[in-house]
């Protein structure tokens, strides 16, 4: 990368190969034939923006049935296109299905992903046993399935950057370097690092596995200054060998060094204005609620323990008792999209999420009114109808990486809503200032933070929310997308 040299900012066209475990389109095969979906989620959206821009090679496991189809029809990789006709190579990589199922459903999560957001309860979970040895080898085997892929994309393209995405692919810089592909490689976790000694219940193995997977990327990036500095932690405390200079963020290990670098990953306000307009949007406004209550207190997330829900509702419940003054003139609409419904801890999680939301029904609901509004299904016309209408969003996450629904929801807002947000979520470190911060463990607190979000003047709800707006327009995914290639354009550092 650079050779032919001048931008230095990302704007100059690449052959860039993207990596990720979930990809931007799923197959499915109806009775018309075979259909292609767009994927759905932050990072699948997010990424999509380096299509019209670069040539573009994406290579994403095979998920669906079909996906494993078209895997197994295709030697390499196929040509598709974005929504707008844009044309990008996709290879999907099929592994075996038991195989698939360890890796993901055992190892990425919840194992990692518990360990990364501590959910993990530690008297009893996790064990180390040998199920999980048994999806550690599957987890390693996956991430060599799909660096063999990536190797020979690489040098079918002659690819000037690899960028690797999340948790399920950490060993695939290093599995590159493995392969001799010589381009500049970035690995991007969308999800928080903790500090070091959460990595105490990953077995040494894996853990080491992991940390020296990443040290084969020439940047390592994360969403917040935070998980930058615990990596630069864990890397000090577990890799022998490693030197870590915590003033350049950077760590020298094995003959090359990693850069280790934040960029918050933003969203496109421009889709969100077009979104606003769209008629799927304005229908689904129209059966949104039943009965316009005086005030809408919003949550939309995955049904994902992380995410804390539970313990929203127990707030609101707490509010609820606090303030009989309340009663019949606000709801909490919850709009939960079913997350990983094969993995138990999941499975349970919205089990718990009816009861809490039951618990406060019961105690509180009228013939008129039911304080919590419960839908569970995937509906992003919904969701964005409900951004529009809100006067309070709920975001109390345990922790996330980054939270894009704090980002997006105030883009289109339509009544100055105030935003609560957990100071774990990663949103909070650029969004803090114009949101009531909530420990999201404090029960107490968020049921205030309730309270003083719908009765706050309209002057103060008025600035706040524009900090918002203003925040994300001047910080767009773009920003995103292109501090990682012109960093990556640095050459010298860690280059072969
Ligand atoms: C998070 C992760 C992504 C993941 C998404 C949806 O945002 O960072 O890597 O794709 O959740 O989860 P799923 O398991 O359905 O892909």
């Amino acid at each position: 990368m650079g050779g032919g040299g001048g931008a230095t900012d990302g704007r100059m066209r690449r052959r860039l190969v993207v990596v990720s475990n979930r990809g931007p389109i799923v197959y499915a095969r109806t009775d018309e034939g075979r259909t292609a979906r767009r994927g759905g989620g932050g990072l699948v959206t997010a990424l999509s923006g380096l299509v019209p821009a670069h040539d573009v090679t994406w290579i994403a496991a095979a998920i669906s049935d079909e996906d494993r189809v078209v895997a197994q029809e295709q030697a390499g990789a196929v040509d598709e296109a974005d929504r707008l006709g844009h044309r990008f190579r996709l290879r999907l990589v099929a592994v075996e299905r038991a195989e698939y199922d360890r890796y993901y459903n055992v190892f990425a999560n919840p194992h990692l992903w518990f360990i990364q957001h501590g959910l993990w309860n530690h008297p009893y979970t996790p064990e180390l046993n040998a199920g999980i040895v048994g999806a550690w080898h599957s987890y390693r085997h996956v991430n060599e399935r799909i660096a063999d892929a990536v190797a020979e994309e690489a040098e079918a393209v002659g690819a000037e950057a690899v960028l690797v995405q999340d948790y399920q692919l950490y060993l695939v810089p290093r599995l590159l370097r493995d392969r001799g592909v010589a381009a500049p490689v970035n690995h991007f976790t969308h999800i928080p690092w903790p500090g070091p000694d959460a990595w105490r219940s990953a077995r040494r193995e894996a853990r080491e596995a992991i940390l020296v997977g990443l040290l084969g990327a020439n940047v390592v990036g994360f969403h917040t200054r935070r998980s930058a500095r615990n990596f630069l932690s864990a890397c000090e405390d577990y890799i022998s060998g490693a030197h870590v200079d915590y003033r350049h963020a950077e760590v020298e290990y094995d003959g090359r060094t990693t850069r280790v670098r934040a960029y918050p990953i933003s969203v496109d306000p421009l889709e969100f204005d077009a979104l606003a307009d769209d008629s799927r949007v304005h229908e689904a406004a129209e059966t949104l609620l039943e009965v316009e209550p005086e005030r809408l207190i919003l949550r939309v997330d995955r049904t994902d323990p992380s995410k804390n829900i539970v313990r929203g509702f127990t707030a609101f419940g707490r509010f609820l008792d606090q303030h009989p003054e309340w009663h019949g003139r606000v709801v909490m609409l919850a709009l939960l999209d079913p997350s990983r419904q094969e993995i138990p801890e999941y499975a349970e999680y919205l089990g718990a999420v009816h009861r809490a939301a039951r618990a406060v029904n019961d105690a509180h609901a009228r013939d008129d009114w039911n304080p919590i509004d419960l839908r569970v299904s995937d509906n992003f016309p919904r969701a964005v109808a409900a951004y529009k209408r809100y006067d309070v969003l709920l975001v109390n996450a345990i922790v996330d990486g980054m939270n894009l629904i704090a980002k997006e929801a105030p883009l289109v807002n339509e009544r100055d809503g105030v935003v609560i947000l957990s100071e774990n979520a990663g949103a909070h470190e650029e969004l803090g200032r114009h949101a009531l911060t909530v420990n999201p463990f404090d029960v107490e607190e968020t049921a205030a933070a309730i309270e003083t979000a719908l009765v706050m003047p309209e002057v103060d709800r008025v600035a706040r929310a524009a900090g918002i707006r203003d925040h994300v327009r001047a910080h767009d995914v773009r920003e995103w997308i292109a501090n990682q290639l012109a960093d990556l354009e640095r050459r010298g550092v860690g280059a072969r």
